[in-house]
């Protein structure tokens, strides 16, 4: 039968098309995760020697743990930035509950406790550093106050200016205004570098994160003296990382590499997609190599000509979603239900999921996190139902 087999060839051809666009990483104003948060541990650092000769050094400490609802990300957390970049407004607010897409479980409010508004230079719990300290073999830049342009130092907290660029490779961090106990063993800050302006990051399970933020096109012509050209991004850290270094040379002067946290927002990940801002969970949960992360397939666009707003939410029930949204507000009180209706969408195709896998403990074969996500990944039941018609028209027409 010469015309059935040519309408399965025919769905074949489809299916495969389908498969090879689908399975490439698409555009959305929204990446979320769910299932975000494991019981883990990691290990701060516990001292820092000869920071400034080449015999530096740094030991480890006891384990400390971790658990529940976005666990590690519900720790205290700082904010990164790196250019091209022009940071506009920054808002960071905690609500008592908040779940994305359930208008019938939120109570209160989402209450702004940190507040940057550039053209106001208004800065409330806010403070801006960068990594234009002391130099170390083995923790690089120390952390310092950095001046009104983000990038060089200060002696004391200064309001980022209005016209604040920062260029390819160029950096500065946000941490809250309260500062941190004196460096120690079992402090609330841990052990941190000396002579650094120590500050808390902000702190909650259910928290969010917004900006105001140009990403523009880099003007500079690249060459082999960058690291990053054109590679803006925005990110999380847990805040011990910079506080004692953020580029260690030697993976002990900071906890980021036994998994105390980090969560990439919107990040440009190499040149040759250089207007694709993908999220990223750098934690051990679920897979066994941190530096790969667990990666949105989706990406938000960035969009070099105008400004953007969006941010990150972690919700009460260990959903994470980076968003933008031309419509956010940076209001002191922002309910529940107006929240949820910025993150509403009415094409569903729009929204982009990953599940991670709830790992006890530190790590899982990742090959096992693959599988699971592969069920996941929010494609649409039409999305296998034409890789089942493939399967099928390749079986007939053998
Ligand atoms: C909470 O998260 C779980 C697992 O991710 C999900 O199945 C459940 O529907 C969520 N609950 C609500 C109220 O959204
Ligand atoms: C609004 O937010 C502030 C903190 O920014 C908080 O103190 C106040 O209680 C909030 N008001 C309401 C009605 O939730
Ligand atoms: C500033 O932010 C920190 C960290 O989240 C928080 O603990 C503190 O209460 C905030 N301060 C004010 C004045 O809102
Ligand atoms: C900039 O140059 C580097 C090599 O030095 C290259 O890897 C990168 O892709 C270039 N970026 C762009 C946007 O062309
Ligand atoms: C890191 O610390 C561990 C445990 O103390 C030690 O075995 C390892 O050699 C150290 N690594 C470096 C690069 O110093
Ligand atoms: C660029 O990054 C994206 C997202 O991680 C990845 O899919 C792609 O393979 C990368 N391209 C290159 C040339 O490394």
């Amino acid at each position: 039968m010469p015309g059935l087999k040519m309408i399965y060839s025919i769905f074949a051809v489809l299916g495969l098309f389908l498969n090879t666009v689908l399975a490439t990483a698409q555009a959305y104003k929204q990446l979320e995760f769910s299932n975000v948060g494991f019981t883990g541990s990691f290990t701060p650092v516990q001292k820092i020697s000869d920071e400034t000769s080449s015999k530096c050094t740094c030991e480890p400490g006891d384990r400390e743990y971790f658990s529940g609802t976005n666990a590690p990300l519900s720790e205290y957390l700082s904010v990164h930035l790196r250019g091209p970049l022009k940071l506009t407004q920054f808002a960071f607010y905690v609500a008592d509950k908040f779940i994305i897409n359930d208008n019938s479980s939120n109570s209160g409010t989402w209450d702004r406790v940190a507040y940057y508004n550039a053209e106001k230079q208004t800065a409330d719990n806010v403070t801006f550093t960068t990594n234009a300290g002391t130099d170390s073999p083995c923790l690089g830049k120390a952390l310092c106050y950095a001046a009104d342009d983000g990038v060089s130092k200060a002696d004391s907290s200064t309001v980022l200016k209005s016209d604040n660029y920062i260029s390819s490779d160029e950096e500065f961090s946000i941490f809250s205004s309260t500062e941190c106990p004196k460096s120690g063993k079992n402090k609330k800050c841990g052990v941190y570098r000396k002579g650094i302006p120590a500050y808390y990051g902000f702190y909650g399970t259910t928290k969010m994160f917004l900006f105001e933020f140009e990403m523009p096109r880099e003007t500079k012509k690249n060459s082999s003296s960058f690291s990053y050209y054109d590679l803006p991004a925005i990110w999380l850290l847990n805040d011990h990382i910079p506080r004692t270094s953020q580029y260690p040379t030697n993976g002990n002067c900071s906890c980021w590499s036994s998994g105390c946290g980090e969560y990439d927002i919107f990040e440009v990940m190499n040149g040759t997609e250089r207007d694709r801002l993908y999220s990223t969970f750098h934690t051990f949960q679920g897979i066994e190599n941190l530096n790969v992360g667990i990666q949105s397939y989706g990406y938000i666009e960035r969009d070099t000509e105008n400004t953007m707003r969006g941010g990150v939410i972690f919700d009460s029930n260990g959903s994470t979603i980076s968003f933008i949204s031309s419509s956010l507000s940076f209001d002191q009180n922002l309910t529940a239900s107006s929240v949820n209706g910025l993150l509403y969408v009415a094409d569903e195709d729009q929204v982009y999921d990953r599940k991670l896998l709830s790992v006890a403990g530190s790590a899982t074969s990742s090959k096992q996190s693959d599988a699971f996500s592969l069920l996941t990944d929010g494609r649409g039941l039409w999305y296998y139902l034409l890789t089942i018609f493939t399967g099928l028209a390749h079986f007939i027409m053998v």
